[in-house]
This record gives C-alpha cells, structure tokens and sequence, in this order.
C-alpha cells in the first residue's frame, strides 16, 4: 500500500486564482441547460446537430474544463513542491483567453458561425496549449514518487492532444473543408478528452484527495503506479488501431477493465472509510463511480450486442453517463471540499494571532445547502438519462432540473466567496487598528 501524499499548504497560490474558474464553471453548465430548453428534444436527433456540439462543449471545456483548470492551479505548486511562477498572471491569461475562447466556440457551433469559429480557433487553442505545457513543465520539478503529478503529466499531455484534434475538427466548421476522416477524428477526440484528460486527471486527484478528504485507506501501491501509465498507453494506441475494428475492441475493452478497477477499487476503500457519518462529497463520487460503472459496461454489452451500438438512443446515454454521471458528480463533489476548505484556510492565515474569528468549513458552505443542491443533480441526471427515451415529456423537466442544480452550486460558490470577502475586510480592518497583522498578503 503506498501512502497518501499530503498537501503543503505553504506552496498555495492567493485565493483568487481558483476561484474565478470556479465562479466562472457552473454558468457554462446554466447556459447549457437552457441551450436544451430552446432546443427541446431536437437537440439529441443526431450526433452532428451543431446544437448538440455547442452544449456538450459548454459542459466539457465550459463547466468540466474550467473547473479543472482552476483546480490544477490550485494543486500544481503543491504538487510540484515548488511555487509556481507569478500565479496570478498565468491564471487571469489562461481564465481570460479559455472563457473568451469557449464562448466563441460554442456560440459559433451552435449557432453555425464560421467568423466566431475562426477567433475560437487561435483564443482557445493558446489557452488550452500554453496551459497544458505550464503543467508539463512545472511538474519536471515534482518528486518521481508522486503519483498524482505523474496521473497529472499525462492528463494534460492528453489535454494538449485533444485540443490538437479539437483544432483540426474546428478548422472543418471554420474553413468549410470537409475532411474524409471527421468521425474517425472525432472518436479519437472525445475518447482522449473524456477517458485521457478527464478520467486520468480525476484517477491521479483522487489518489491524493479520496484518502485525505473522505478519510480512507490508501489506494494500493499496484494501482498507483501503473493504472494512469497503463491507460494512457492504451488510449495512445487507438490513434494507430483507427482502420482495426478488432484491435480498437481489444483496445477499449483495456480501457474499459482499467476505469472498471478504478471505480471498483475506489467505491470499496469508500465503505473502508473512518468516519461513518454522512458526507456529500461521499455520495457525489458514489454517483460518479456508479455512473462509470455503468457507461463500462454499456458499453460493453453494446460490443456483444452490435444492435445496441446501432440503437439511437447509444450515444446520448453514454455521454450524458460519463459527462453529467461520472465527470460533474465528483467535479461538484470536490468543489464542496476545496471552495469551503480554501476560504477557511486562506483567511485563517491572514488573521493574525488575535485577528477577527474564522468561521469553520462547515459555516463557510452549510452541508444542507450542499446537500440539497446533491439531489437536485441526481434528479437532473436521472431525468435527463429518462429523456433519452420519453423525449417529448421529459426534455423540458430535465433541462429545468438540470439548470437549477447548475444555478443552486453556482449560488453556494458564490456564498462560499462573499464570506471570504467579508472575514478578510473585517481582518484589513482590525489590522488597520493594530489588532492583527495579516501573515500573507494573497
Ligand atoms: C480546443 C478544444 C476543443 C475544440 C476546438 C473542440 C472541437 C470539437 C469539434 C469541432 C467537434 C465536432 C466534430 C465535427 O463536427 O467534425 C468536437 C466534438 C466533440 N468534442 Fe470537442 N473540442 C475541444 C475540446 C474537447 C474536450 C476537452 C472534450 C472532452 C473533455 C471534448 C469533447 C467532445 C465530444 C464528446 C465531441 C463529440 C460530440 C458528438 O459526437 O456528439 N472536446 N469537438
């Protein structure tokens, strides 16, 4: 069993650096619930509906990425073991061009603008590039036993590689050019964006974050060491395996086993845990983990069963399981340990020995709030999967639900955010009056 590695808190970077992306995230997801209002259940006729393209981007680059993004910045230096390079600079060019940019994305695919895909194109591709080689770079620097940076590297190598493919696709809906292999590139696109970038980062956080915040044993060293390295080979090799139906079935049956351990591996150390009162994150990441178990082994059965792959209701189920099932259920989880966690800490180190009293984590973000923004998100999942077969009368509700919970975790940010605004003043306040001095001034 290897040990988790625990988190240095001296390397942080000032609060607002993660906290624009996370007050940023959650309006992707509102607008991409209204989108589907608009839409209705036209928007799920087909895989190319330029509708359906500009909402799932609003969700994997606009809610999942951002969020992502704000929380590697956040965990870099301290993964790394080293501060990073003017923090607050890197954040406001990587958070001004990457909102700017899938803006400009997803309003010209949804809406079929060329002129507003040829501006995405240079925004976008700059931010997301320069922010998966600050990643590569910065964690040169990190230990070679720390897993996590090395789940890290190779997520955002994934990342850069998505954007790549992203890119090319785009280039087609911006110059017109229609390419011969667009569905074989957009396969490989979103399965390296969701299974490299997406899973691999959320298997490398977890084995640090599952332990510390959920208090549970370890993962074992066997899965440390090699599930990330071994899954990200695999996803290498599909790029070759495009023109073998067989190899990208042995392929992606790898893959699937490899997420299936993980998911298995985590639900099992989850019951393990040390404390057995009831926690939202908890139930967040048992949703997430369920929800992967269950786009594996749909997909899956739809390899034994070739009818099920044809069956149009395939694709949207295994997106709407992976992006709003697996990827929000444990990027809203974590939020609700991160957001509270980092005002508590930010402001506690700013006090002083006699400065104005810091609320605890659980005043900072109230769990019943967290806890009821929960069931509203597995509602919306639960109706939006439901939707997919009775389109007609559940599209609206689903979307509705699905906005709501968006708009509830969007508020409970924002919360989480005024009460460090308003501790810190009382804090400048009383050391302007020689009551305390602040120790760091992020
Ligand atoms: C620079 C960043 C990105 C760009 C420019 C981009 C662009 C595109 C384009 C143009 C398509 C449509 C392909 C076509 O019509 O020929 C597409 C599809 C897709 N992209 Fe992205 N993308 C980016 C990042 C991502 C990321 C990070 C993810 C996932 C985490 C993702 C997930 C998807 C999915 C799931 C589809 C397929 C939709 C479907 O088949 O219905 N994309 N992308």
């Amino acid at each position: 069993m290897s040990k988790p590695a625990s988190l240095s808190l001296d390397q942080a970077p000032p609060i607002t650096v993660p906290l624009r992306f996370f007050l940023t995230a959650p309006l992707f997801a509102i607008t991409a619930a209204l989108l589907l209002l608009w839409q209705g259940p036209d928007l799920f006729s087909s895989r190319w509906n330029p509708a359906l393209l500009g909402a799932t981007h609003l969700l994997t680059l606009g809610h999942m990425g951002l969020t992502m993004l704000g929380a590697i910045m956040q965990m870099l230096p301290v993964v790394a073991s080293a501060p990073m390079r003017r923090p607050a600079l890197a954040a406001a060019l990587v958070h001004t061009l990457g909102t700017g940019g899938i803006v400009l994305l997803c309003t010209g695919l949804a809406f079929t603008l060329p002129l507003a895909l040829k501006f995405a194109l240079p925004i976008l591709g700059s931010a997301l590039l320069l922010f998966a080689a600050l990643v590569v770079i910065t964690l040169r620097r990190a230990m070679p036993h720390n897993m996590t940076a090395r789940a890290m590297r190779l997520a955002a190598l994934m990342l850069g590689a998505t954007a790549l493919l992203g890119l090319t696709l785009l280039s087609n809906h911006a110059f017109g050019w229609w390419l011969q292999s667009r569905e074989a590139l957009t396969n490989l696109h979103l399965t390296w964006g969701l299974l490299g970038w997406v899973g691999i980062l959320v298997i490398g956080v977890s084995y640090q974050v599952v332990p510390m915040f959920l208090l549970t044993p370890p993962y074992p060293a066997k899965i440390t060491r090699w599930l990330a390295a071994l899954l990200f080979i695999l996803l290498l090799a599909l790029a070759p395996a495009s023109h073998s139906p067989a190899l990208r079935i042995l392929l992606g049956s790898l893959l699937a086993a490899g997420f299936a351990v993980f998911a298995l591996t985590t639900l099992r150390l989850q019951s393990q845990r040390r404390r057995k009162q009831p926690d939202v994150t908890l139930n967040f990441w048992r949703g997430g983990m369920i929800s992967l178990l269950l786009a594996v082994a749909l997909w899956l059965a739809a390899r034994v069963i070739p009818a099920l792959d044809m069956a149009q209701s395939y694709n949207p189920l295994l997106g709407v399981l992976m992006i709003v099932g697996f990827a929000m259920s444990v990027i809203n989880g974590m939020l609700y340990k991160i957001v509270p966690f980092l005002v508590w800490f930010h402001l506690q180190s700013r006090r002083g020995p006699s400065g104005p009293k810091v609320p605890n984590v659980r005043e900072i973000l109230p769990e019943s709030r967290a806890r009821g923004q929960m069931w509203l998100h597995f509602a919306a999942l639960g109706s939006l999967l439901a939707a997919i077969f009775l389109p007609a009368s559940l599209t609206y509700p689903a979307a509705l639900l699905f906005g709501a919970s968006n708009l509830w975790l969007w508020l409970n940010v924002i919360l989480a955010s005024r009460t460090y605004r308003r501790i810190n003043g009382l804090i400048i306040e009383a050391s302007g009056h020689g009551a305390a001095a602040p120790q760091i001034m992020k």
